[in-house]
């Protein structure tokens, strides 16, 4: 199939019939901020820091980039004042939730969130599913998962499964945008497998 033409920053940009927006955008260098995105893993549109405009058939939507496919003639706009006011807002959500997490400050510094906007409820995980999805579709060990709903939603690892795989692997631990991850394991390995009994599984 011959490439998809389109739009993003001003810029032509040649994307293969499948690509995402941000995959296309990658493709040409530009940058469009994620923290629920991996490039092994299936698109999960949980974060919306991807968020930017597009215009097609006359009408502008915002949309995710990670999870919206290139379109001929799509027009994407990946900055703009209402793009940074929504990245904006939902830093200074996130930072409620994982105050002091590099990956959020960094971006807050870009976009002028500010950490102390909204009353802190801070549970250090922001539900990006990284580790969940990693262990899940890369590793198949399932080792992570995600127990509650709503606001008691949260990441636990599954001391069977930890004990036995987590040890050697420890993959996710740099994809997690907060330290919440690490935090989990160590908690998790110390209740409930102490490390010495784990590595001799
Ligand atoms: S523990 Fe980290 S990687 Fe896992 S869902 Fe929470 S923030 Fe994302
Ligand atoms: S990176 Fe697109 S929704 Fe999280």
């Amino acid at each position: 199939m011959s490439d998809i033409l389109l739009q993003i920053d001003g810029k032509k940009v040649e994307a293969k019939p499948g690509m995402t927006i941000l995959q296309a955008a990658q493709s040409a260098g530009i940058v469009i901020p994620t923290l629920c995105h991996h490039e092994k893993l299936e698109s999960y549109g949980a974060c919306r820091i991807c968020t930017v405009e597009v215009e097609a058939r006359g009408r502008t939507n915002l949309v995710a980039a990670c999870l919206y496919p290139v379109e001929k003639n799509l027009v994407v706009t990946t900055r703009s004042e209402t793009v940074d006011k929504i990245r904006r807002t939902i830093l200074e959500l996130l930072l409620a939730h994982a105050p002091g997490a590099p990956a959020l400050q960094e971006l807050a510094r870009e976009y002028g969130a500010k950490e102390a906007r909204f009353e802190k409820e801070a549970s250090f995980c922001i539900l990006c599913g990284l580790c969940v999805r990693y262990c899940a579709e890369v590793k198949k060990k399932n080792a992570i998962a995600f127990v509650d709903q709503g606001a008691k939603r949260e990441i636990n690892f599954i001391p069977e499964i930890a004990a036995k795989e987590c040890w050697r692997c420890k993959e996710c631990f740099p994809l997690c945008p907060t330290s919440y991850l690490q935090a989990a394991y160590f908690l998790t390995e110390g209740l409930a497998f102490p490390p010495s009994s784990a590595s001799e599984k």
